[in-house]
């Protein structure tokens, strides 16, 4: 037994770089009891039927129209995956791999064409019911996001993220999306990275590609968080009966500090709270985080403006939002080195953050430019969640590796070092985290990167009529993986 026990400390250590070889044994090998595994898709990357049974038109099928070198390799997502007629595939898929979880979006124009409530797409609404009801008849518990970056152009038009009314017009449609599928699902997130939204204003990264750095951004978050605070108060309202939970799911790349100095360590707190905490902060406690609040403010007055680039929120509105999650949505993929400095367009976020970022050179490449593979990245964020905002009940929304279709193996290896340093995260840290949603199950539209940058591990054929979905090796690891914690469920 002695020597087993110390074989495996040698394995673990081994495997995790030998940077803590303190850890308890069995507690390593397998995740708590109940922890639930599932995968993440959203609408725009896999369900096509862009124009079908009256949907309405998106700001991705807008700029990819009209700008079609907007995505690198000239494509867009008009058929996808074709999940909109093929769903019935990806669950298949799903309960091939014995995934718990589906983590999905909901297209607001497929549903209300125009954005707004007085015209209702009943096709879509079906759709996702059928949907819902697959997932549920194959045991495959559902969570929904209302929003993953998909907005209606008809709202674009009327500005969009950068038009107040916007929060009162995501309440309506979040009120029909809750009353017409709030007795089956129980986990929702509103907004899906609201800091990836935000950059859809203040650069040209994602539609609508306004590049209005360092003030059309903060406006956008602003009332990405109003919206927020309304739909989780009409849930509490109307809705509480059904019991479910709501979140967002939180984005950015983890902020190593790049050394010991005490400057560089505190960009690194800085990078976060203008990250992560841009907009945990004000659903966990209650407005900005006070750095970013002072930095904008204290950049806005130089700059010779007398109204701060951020914009305050009225008491009522704090009030609203605090307090307005009851799980936290987490997304990792990456790292940054962080040290203190200032670069970044003028004004921008970046420069009010006050940092240089970079990667360090020994962190292995994906086929994304911005994913390095730093799987000690994802326990650092946990517990930094964990003691930001009082160990909130967590599930892990998104974490994946892309290729071109040739590194499967690479991801195999990414999923078990991030799913080791997850386990560290609850066994050693006292992290809450129940269960994570990989991206993705199919592979599908990498927005800028069309399909030529490939997160799935189920392959699909995009030349085949039928969109052909074929399980990769990181599937059937994952198969045997989960399959083995069944054993003690
Ligand atoms: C894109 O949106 C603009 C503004 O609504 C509209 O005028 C234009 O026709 C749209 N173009 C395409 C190709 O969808
Ligand atoms: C948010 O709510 C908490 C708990 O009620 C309270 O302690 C905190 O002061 C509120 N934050 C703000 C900014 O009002
Ligand atoms: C800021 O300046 C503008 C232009 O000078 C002025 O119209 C506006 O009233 C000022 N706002 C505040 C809050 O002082
Ligand atoms: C596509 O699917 C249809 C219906 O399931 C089937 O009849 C057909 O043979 C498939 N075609 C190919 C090329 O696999």
């Amino acid at each position: 037994m002695r020597f087993l026990s110390l074989a495996l400390v040698l394995t673990i250590s081994l495997t995790n770089g030998g940077c803590d070889d303190r850890l308890p044994i069995a507690s390593h090998t397998m995740f708590p009891k109940g922890f639930m595994f599932g995968a993440s898709t959203a609408a725009y990357q896999v369900e096509g039927g862009w124009n079908a049974d009256g949907k309405g038109m998106s700001i991705w099928d807008n700029i990819t129209h009209v700008h079609p070198d907007f995505i690198r390799t000239y494509q867009n997502g008009d058929v996808a995956d074709d999940s909109y007629h093929l769903y019935k595939e990806d669950v298949k898929a799903l309960k091939a791999v014995g995934m718990q979880l589906y983590r999905f979006s909901i297209s607001w124009p497929r549903i209300l064409p125009n954005g707004r409530i007085n015209q209702i797409n009943q096709p879509g609404l079906d759709y996702y019911m059928n949907l819902i009801d697959e997932l549920l008849a194959n045991d495959i518990t559902p969570i929904v996001a209302l929003y993953h970056w998909d907005l209606p152009q008809a709202l674009e038009d009327i500005g969009g993220w950068l038009n107040p009314d916007i929060a009162q017009y995501f309440e309506e449609y979040a009120d029909l999306i809750f009353k017409t599928y709030g007795d089956k699902v129980k986990w929702w997130i509103t907004i899906n990275e609201a800091w990836s939204v935000i950059n859809g204003y203040g650069s040209f990264a994602w539609a609508p590609a306004l590049n209005l750095h360092g003030t059309g951004d903060y406006l956008a978050g602003h009332n990405l968080l109003r919206a927020h605070g309304k739909a989780y108060r009409l849930y509490q309202r109307k809705y509480s009966h059904f019991g479910g939970k709501l979140s967002m799911a939180f984005c950015g790349a983890m902020c190593l500090p790049a050394s010991d100095a005490p400057e560089d360590i505190a960009a690194a707190e800085r990078c976060y709270q203008f990250s992560f905490g841009w907009f945990a902060h004000p659903v966990f406690k209650g407005d900005y985080p006070p750095i970013m609040r002072e930095m904008v403010d204290r950049n806005s007055k130089a700059e010779g403006r007398n109204v701060s680039r951020l914009p305050y929120f009225t008491q009522e509105e704090i009030n609203e939002i605090n307090g307005t999650v009851d799980w936290f949505g987490l997304n990792y993929y990456t790292s940054m080195m962080t040290k203190n400095g200032i670069t970044g367009d003028n004004p921008s976020t970046l420069r009010d953050t006050e940092m240089i970022q970079y990667w360090d050179p020994s962190w292995p490449s994906t086929a994304s430019d911005w994913v390095k593979v730093v799987p000690q990245g994802i326990r650092v964020l946990a517990k930094k969640v964990k003691e930001e905002y009082g160990n909130p009940l967590t599930i892990v929304t998104e974490n994946g590796y892309s290729d071109h279709g040739d590194r499967d193996v690479d991801r195999i290896g990414y999923f078990e070092s991030h799913l080791a340093e997850i386990r560290r995260a609850i066994y050693e840290d006292g992290c809450n985290i129940v269960g994570i949603a990989i991206w993705s199950i199919i592979d599908n539209f990498e927005w800028k990167d069309g399909y030529t940058v490939k997160f799935g591990i189920v392959e699909v054929d995009f030349n085949s009529p039928n969109k052909t979905r074929t399980l990769k090796k990181s599937a059937y690891w994952f198969q045997n993986y989960i399959a083995m914690h069944k054993l003690i469920q």
